[in-house]
């Protein structure tokens, strides 16, 4: 069966991925005004962009325990964004929409490439009508590691891959990716798990911020321990002046935090 996201919007991983794409999106959109180019932005995974959180979802463990937000970090725009009250039945945003939403607040134009392999995520794509009109929205559905190959000049890239039925697979491509994506001095952010068996064979380009938890949620069979955010190219130099918001939700939601440098750097 094709990987399913609707069971696990909103769980622990899908916090500290989205606030850590929305810190680094906030900070690179602050210098921008009005007259700049269309912010591009491309995303290799997207997945359909909004769920319906089920009563037994994983965002029960997730978001759930999350809010109330502490004082420090109510004003992040992932916050912003989420509101202060959730329950079954109400809608989680996925991080494509979540970008677009901000820079459509903001009224930024955007021209967002989204790719997903799922047919199903395709057909809810097309159907979906609530862009902002300053966003330009194109999706194809298609292997996202190979719309990275193409060239292009992208202000963020975003790697999601599921990890799920091959980890092993994901790892590698997601670090094939990486390294090409720093040689050409593009802004990166790819999110990974940390999984039992997983230790040592994550061989990509950039500086890693982690969120490490005793159990995070599940991938396939196995438990995630935390997850993590690989930023390379500004995202890593904005996720930097953010250490404090990212040791604050994770202190928040009980767990702990660690940055690790780009090992290719050494
Ligand atoms: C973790 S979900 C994406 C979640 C989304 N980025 C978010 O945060 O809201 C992973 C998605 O990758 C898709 N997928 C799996 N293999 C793919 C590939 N090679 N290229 C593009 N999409 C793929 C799946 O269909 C699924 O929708």
């Amino acid at each position: 069966m094709a990987y399913q996201h609707a069971r696990k919007a909103g769980n622990l991983a899908d916090v500290w991925k989205h606030f850590t794409l929305l810190t680094v999106l906030a900070d690179l959109v602050a210098d921008r005004d009005a007259a700049a180019p269309s912010f591009a932005y491309l995303e290799t995974h997207c997945g359909e962009g909004l769920y319906e959180l089920a009563p037994d979802g994983e965002w029960r463990n997730g978001v759930a325990r999350v809010l109330p937000v502490c004082k420090e970090l109510a004003d992040h725009p992932y916050f912003e964004a989420l509101g202060s009250h959730l329950a079954a039945g109400s809608v989680y945003r996925g991080s494509w929409l979540l970008v677009a939403d901000y820079l459509g607040r903001r009224r930024h134009r955007a021209s967002l490439s989204l790719h997903d392999t799922d047919p199903a995520v395709a057909r809810r794509l097309q159907l979906f009508s609530g862009i902002p009109h300053t966003q330009r929205l194109r999706f194809r559905c298609g292997d996202g590691y190979a719309a990275l190959r193409r060239c292009g000049s992208w202000d963020l890239v975003f790697i999601d891959p599921p990890y799920s039925p091959d980890a092993a697979l994901d790892y590698r491509r997601v670090a094939v990716a990486s390294r090409s994506l720093a040689s050409r001095h593009i802004t990166f952010l790819a999110w990974y798990p940390l999984l039992e068996s997983s230790h040592g064979w994550f061989t990509a380009t950039g500086v890693r911020y982690e969120l490490l938890m005793p159990r995070v949620g599940q991938l396939g069979r196995q438990s995630l321990t935390g997850c993590g955010m690989l930023a390379g190219g500004r995202a890593a130099r904005s996720l930097a002046g953010h250490r404090g918001a990212l040791a604050a939700l994770a202190t928040h939601v009980g767990a702990r935090f660690r940055v690790r440098p780009d090992a290719s750097d050494s």
